[in-house]
């Protein structure tokens, strides 16, 4: 079966590929402190229980991501991203519903996600998709002055 969905601007949404690694890794870095390495996002690729969805062009150019693990009746958000340039248009929300629509047909009923408590951008968006905030980490998100971030844990009921 064919997965796609809407999203902003023209663009669509469509599970990624092993040949992603590398844009993922490049967009990844330029939302948070810390990168991942593209080896590191191949072997979430591969793996059948990390989904990974991607929001691009016609010409498969990718604007962002979100990367998911499911375990049993539980799905969590690994990491989503969006390029600087494409912020604010509604791709991040967009590649959540994606999530949302697809988990639907998945053993997972509950999503669960972390992010730093001083995030506010994204914890806006996730709370109007739903989210809650159920916990908080303490030192949980290094920082470039060497001190650790709050993080929130959130949660949302699937289907
Ligand atoms: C968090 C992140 C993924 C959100 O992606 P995004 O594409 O900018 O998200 P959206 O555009 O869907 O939503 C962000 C804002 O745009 C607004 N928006 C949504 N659709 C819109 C549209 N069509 N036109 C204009 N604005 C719109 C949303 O209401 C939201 O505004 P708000 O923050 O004032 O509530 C992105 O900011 C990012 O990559 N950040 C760095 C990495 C990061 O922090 N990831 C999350 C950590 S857990």
């Amino acid at each position: 079966m064919m997965k796609l969905w809407m999203a902003p601007g023209g663009l669509h949404i469509e599970p990624g590929e092993a040949k992603d690694a590398k844009d993922l890794a490049r967009i990844h870095a330029q939302g948070f402190f810390r990168g991942w390495p593209s080896e590191e996002f191949a072997s979430f690729l591969a793996d059948p229980n990390c989904p990974v969805y991607i929001a691009c062009d016609a010409r498969r150019r990718i604007s962002g991501f979100a990367l998911i693990r499911t375990v049993a009746d539980e799905a969590e958000l690994l990491t989503i991203a969006v390029d600087p340039k494409a912020r604010g248009k509604g791709i991040g929300r967009a590649l959540l519903d994606a999530v949302f629509a697809d988990l639907m047909m998945s053993p997972a009923r509950r999503m669960f996600l972390e992010v730093d408590e001083q995030n506010l951008s994204a914890i806006r968006l996730y709370r109007h998709l739903g989210f809650e905030t159920i916990s908080t980490r303490k030192g949980y998100y290094p920082r470039p002055d060497g001190s650790a971030a709050t993080a929130l844990v959130m949660a949302r009921d699937l289907g």
